[in-house]
């Protein structure tokens, strides 16, 4: 029997379920450690209600945006999530060409499957560069200037990655992932390891755990791009991305799959948005299943959001087509919400258009 065709984002979780191998479906849909976190970055999202305003003219309802100046219709674009392929064998180009087809934005994963140059020939879609900082420098040197000639608009550094979280069930299933495509002829070492994810092994192997914020004016002298950093959850990190040049901040907690028990990215939203002061733009990402979500988050300050794992479940349920109706089915529920609560364009919505748990507590 035919599993019915899905009406919301969360029923594409469903079909990846049924589509894929346990081993990937647990890949991408698992958090760290105890997944409190995982859990709390869509709870805390269910909490916060709405202050609607009706009798508003909203016969026109315009969801159009800019990023860095980059327009888009929507202010939804997709996080870098890593290795496309395991979801469907297109991998990213679908992924990219579904972003161009939605007219938005796609920041392409460090751990991608397809190369840089693959996604770059692919589609006219916007595209940002996610990167991780190598031990070896000379690597992420070349790793950066491969995008920036690709025609890749900024870097978006991921900053909670030091080493890479406790994945229990990657740890479990014994997790092996490819040997990523961008690395090919620039990595001699082979990482095994027989306790577990090979991901983790290779994350620990590769990446610098000595990175810091003085490196930000390293990784600015050796790229003309913006660069955006993501993982910022407090008010004394956001001020020093102002401060070390960033372009933007996205608040995230890396979809619950770093450090467990932080707080749900929701949730941390407004104490960067007022640290920032205006200064940049704060996108967020993390639990993102709703048009409301959306909404939720764009009237605590945030600019766009970013959405990971329902990217994923649509492309392995039904490839670039999936990606297309998960973006499209966020932007109309966005609409949607946006006129019911009487907000005809994005400068409509504001703090007052929300109650959060913190606000009755006042
Ligand atoms: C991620 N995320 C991530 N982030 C990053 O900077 N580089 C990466 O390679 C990955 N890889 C990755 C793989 C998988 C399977 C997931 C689920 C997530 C984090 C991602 O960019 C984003 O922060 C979260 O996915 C947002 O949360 P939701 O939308 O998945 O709830």
């Amino acid at each position: 029997e035919m599993a019915a065709e899905p009406v919301n984002v969360n029923e594409f979780q469903e079909l990846a379920r049924l589509t894929l191998p346990k081993m990937y479906y647990d890949f991408y849909s698992g958090g760290a450690e105890d997944q409190q976190t995982l859990k709390e970055n869509v709870e805390a999202f269910s909490r916060i209600t709405f202050r609607p305003r009706v009798l508003v003219d909203v016969s026109r309802i315009d969801t159009s945006t800019s990023i860095l100046s980059y327009n888009i219709s929507a202010p939804i674009i997709i996080a870098p999530t890593a290795i496309h392929q395991m979801a469907h064998p297109e991998g990213e180009v679908a992924t990219a060409r579904a972003a161009a087809a939605c007219n938005t934005i796609m920041v392409l994963s460090y751990s991608s499957s397809c190369t840089i140059e693959e996604v770059a020939a692919s589609c006219h879609a916007i595209r940002f560069y996610q990167l991780y900082v190598y031990k070896r420098r000379d690597i992420t040197c070349t790793l950066v200037n491969r995008a920036e000639r690709n025609g890749f608009k900024a870097i978006v550094l991921t900053a909670d990655t030091p080493r890479l979280g406790r994945r229990e069930k990657d740890i479990k299933n014994k997790m092996i992932v490819p040997p990523l495509k961008n690395l090919e002829g620039l990595l001699t070492a082979k990482v095994v390891s027989d306790a577990g994810s090979n991901l983790e092994a290779f994350a620990n192997e590769t990446m610098d755990a000595s990175l810091c914020w003085e490196d930000i004016g390293w990784l600015r002298s050796i790229t003309n791009l913006p660069i955006l950093i993501k993982g910022i959850l407090t008010r004394e990190d956001a001020k020093k991305a102002v401060q070390a040049g960033a372009a933007g901040i996205i608040v995230s907690n890396h979809g619950a799959r770093q450090l467990d028990y932080s707080p749900a990215t929701i949730s941390a939203l407004e104490e960067v948005v007022n640290a920032v002061e205006g200064k940049i733009p704060v996108l967020m990402d993390g639990g993102v299943r709703r048009g409301t979500d959306v909404f939720k988050a764009l009237a605590l300050g945030a600019k766009a959001v970013l959405v990971g794992r329902p990217v994923i479940y649509g492309l392995a349920a039904k490839g670039e087509h999936g990606v297309r109706q998960v973006i499209e089915m966020l932007k109309d529920e966005f609409e949607l919400a946006m006129a019911l609560s009487g907000c005809p364009s994005l400068k409509h919505i504001t703090r007052n258009h929300v109650r959060t748990e913190r606000d009755r507590l006042h």
